[in-house]
């Protein structure tokens, strides 16, 4: 068996949790590899709503395991204030949640680090989440990290203590008295607090050596979908840099995050929205200042699942596409929120820069460095709803020409078109796992 994939090909918040709830029927296993709480996956179904951070988006699903992998980040905090919602919904994870002891541990000071970095970058700011992803990744990086396998060491608090002083140390370069900025509208001592009380919510949970569950797991059969959180242009390699998050947010980071070899990766699926959108700071090549911005935030509902943020909104941008394309090895295109361009007259899709005279379709270390002008091909609008429609040849001609165009210039199929936020407005074409 293959590990096949899920990822954003955008600024994140592509609706990667709809997608992985839906398919979830068709997997044993679903494995995150990267990120923490900076993420937010909504799912919806049967009238209900719920956004998840850090634990995968098959979990509403009892009879498929999802594990946590050594490529996230844990808050202990975040994580128990998931783990009370979803037993509010009768759901019981200890019984499909497992973690690995290699993943590493978001700890207060780290956030604190987060929003002082962030207040010292003044008019350069990311925009971060300030979820502590940044400095929690650096102290990984930097070997000076706490992994989820280390709360059981007596020398845990110890260590706790030491990593804190030293953050703070540098916390105070920045600022006169760090202690005192507020963390998610707590007290650094409030928050300390509740996340050494949430340490003992997470020690509820399996840890395991998550690389062998894994591999075991392809050995004997099992199904596995292995989901991404934010978005190939936030990828630390391959982003907008630094405006971007601290993990490989591509396929590649699945090698790594979950311990899986390259040649045991699958089916590649691409979640897109039929436009763009990109919360917090940084180039955004076709972003729509105006209007008609304005209308896709408002019916999209463009908010950040995490943050509340608005989010900046845009035209689908071609070159940017093609490029997470060819990052990932997409094998299929899923796009989303086609719904949301319902009611517009007219459609446009970038297809290549203007930089000067030259026109390009890529990506390049210059285009996202400089100012570029996208050039736009025009598409006319459908003007319909989407609503009720369960196929493929239901859809509106104006609608399907608009995904003919993408997959022919992508050079992929566009396997399955999401036209609302509940899991049931969902058109797949053909087969999908
Ligand atoms: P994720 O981070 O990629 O999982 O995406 P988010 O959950 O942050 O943001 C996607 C938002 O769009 C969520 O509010 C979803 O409920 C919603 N959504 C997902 N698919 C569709 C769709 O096809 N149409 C509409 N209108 N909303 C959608
Ligand atoms: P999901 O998984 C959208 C963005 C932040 C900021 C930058 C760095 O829901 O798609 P960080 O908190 O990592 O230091 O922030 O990355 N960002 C996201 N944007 N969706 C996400 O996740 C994101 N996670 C981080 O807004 O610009
Ligand atoms: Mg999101």
């Amino acid at each position: 068996m293959k590990v096949d994939v899920l990822v954003g090909m955008q600024w994140g918040d592509e609706g990667k949790g709809k997608i992985v709830d839906f398919l979830t029927p068709h997997y044993d296993v679903i494995a995150r590899f990267q990120g923490g709480p900076n993420a937010g996956h909504t799912l919806e179904f049967d009238g209900c709503k719920h956004v998840l951070h850090t634990i995968p988006s098959g979990i509403f699903h009892p009879a498929t395991t999802n594990v946590i992998g050594n490529g996230v980040i844990i808050d202990p905090v975040v994580f128990r204030r998931e783990i009370e919602a979803l037993k509010k919904r009768d759901l019981h994870p200890e019984e499909n949640l497992l973690i690995s002891k290699r993943a590493h541990l978001i700890l207060p000071s780290h956030l604190l680090l987060d929003a002082v970095l962030e207040r010292s970058k003044g008019d350069a700011k990311i925009g971060s989440t300030l979820k502590g992803i940044g400095p929690a990744y650096t102290d990984k990086i930097s070997r000076n990290g706490i992994r989820v396998g280390d709360i059981s060491n007596a020398s845990f608090m110890n260590r706790y203590d030491e990593n804190k002083r030293h953050h703070i140390q540098i916390a105070s370069i920045y600022c006169d008295h760090p202690l005192n900025t507020l963390l998610h509208e707590k007290s650094f001592d409030e928050y300390e607090k509740q996340w050494i009380e949430a340490l003992e919510v997470l020690k509820m949970y399996r840890f395991i050596d998550s690389e062998y569950y894994i591999n075991q797991c392809l050995k004997s059969g099992k199904r596995i979908l292995a989901e991404g959180a934010q978005g190939t242009l936030l990828d630390v390699d391959f982003g907008s840099y630094p405006y971007v998050t601290s993990s490989n947010t591509i396929t590649a980071g699945v090698c790594s995050g979950l311990g899986v070899a390259p040649k045991s990766i699958g089916k590649v699926f691409g979640v897109f929205k039929a436009y763009c959108t990109r919360v917090g700071s940084g180039p955004f090549p076709t972003e729509l200042p105006d209007k008609t911005g304005e209308y896709l935030r408002d019916h999209g509902h463009e908010y950040g699942s995490t943050t509340g943020r608005p989010r900046r909104c845009g035209w689908l941008d071609l070159p940017a596409l093609k490029y997470a394309i060819m990052l990932n090895g997409i094998s299929h295109l899923l796009m989303m929120k086609a719904d949301v361009l319902n009611e517009l007259p007219e459609i446009k899709l970038c297809t290549s820069y203007k930089t000067g005279d030259e026109l390009s379709d890529q990506l390049t270390f210059e285009a996202l460095e400089q100012k570029i002008t996208p050039t736009y091909k025009s598409f006319k609008g459908w003007r319909t709803s989407l609503d009720g429609l369960i196929q493929y040849d239901q859809l509106p001609n104006a609608l399907k020409t608009y995904v003919g165009y993408i997959e022919e210039e992508c050079g992929v199929r566009i396997a399955l078109i999401s036209t609302g936020p509940d899991r049931n407005k969902t058109i797949v074409r053909g087969l999908l796992p």
